[in-house]
């Protein structure tokens, strides 16, 4: 009997960019989740289904098994932690860079001395954590879901950990970018025992994904 396959993604750039790699490996989707409501969508493989989840909830859904594999920011990685989960490529898609940034003018390098204190808010309080904990700068993290750029703007912090990719939302807010965090791509993320168990079917997807992204990085 062919065996179920649950892979998770999420809706927006990771499900655009992840569209040429599923066909690749011949699987297509049966609808598109932005004109759909539907959470659960079908593929033109009876065993194969995708579920859209928040970008921030794929690696929890491979974890427990509630999806065999899934595409996860690495930024979204890093915050969870990746307990449980096997990452075996990076699908180089969905790139970007985490970045501190400022309002224009703020003096950065004087609020960074060891020992200052810094208000920094962001979505990604542990990564924000380590970097700063890793300069010795004391920090008062305060967590947002979005729109981090406001922040400085409002007085609500001094500074911002977050993705840039083109500046524009950066520029457009007349923030810049101060210290580089790290690169960041998007991951296939696989759950350890669904691969044991169902390796026949997901070994040839990760081959095919890994071939893919070899070829469109050349
Ligand atoms: P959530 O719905 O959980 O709040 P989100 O809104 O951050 O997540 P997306 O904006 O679709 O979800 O981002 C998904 C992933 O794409 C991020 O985890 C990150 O790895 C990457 N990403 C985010 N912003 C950019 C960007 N501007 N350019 C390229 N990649 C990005
Ligand atoms: C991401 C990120 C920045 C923006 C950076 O937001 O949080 O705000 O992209 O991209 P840029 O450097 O090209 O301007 P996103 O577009 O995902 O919006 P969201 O966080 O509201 O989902």
């Amino acid at each position: 009997m062919t065996k179920q396959l649950t892979i998770a993604l999420s809706k927006g750039r990771i499900f655009e960019e992840t569209l040429p790699l599923l066909s690749a490996a011949g699987i297509e989707a049966a609808e598109n989740p932005e004109e759909s409501r539907k959470l659960i969508i079908g593929t033109n493989h009876d065993n194969i289904r995708l579920v859209i989840v928040r970008a921030t909830d794929v690696p929890t859904y491979v974890q427990y098994g509630a999806a065999d594999f899934g595409i996860a920011g690495k930024d979204v990685l890093i915050e969870h932690g990746g307990d449980g989960l096997y990452q075996p490529l990076d699908l180089k898609i969905a790139k970007c860079r985490m970045m501190v940034a400022v309002r224009k003018g703020f003096d950065y390098a004087a609020a960074v001395k060891p020992g200052s204190r810094l208000r920094v808010a962001s979505k990604y309080p542990n990564i924000a954590a380590e970097h700063f904990a890793s300069k010795g700068v004391h920090i008062d993290l305060i967590k947002l879901y979005g729109s981090m750029e406001l922040a400085p703007l409002v007085g609500l912090s001094d500074a911002i950990v977050d993705l840039v990719s083109t500046g524009n939302t950066l520029k457009a807010n007349n923030l810049e970018a101060v210290e580089h965090i790290a690169d960041i791509s998007s991951r296939l993320v696989v759950n350890k025992a669904a691969l044991k168990l169902k390796y026949d079917t997901i070994q040839p997807i990760i081959d095919v994904f890994a071939e893919a992204t070899a070829q469109s990085a050349s």
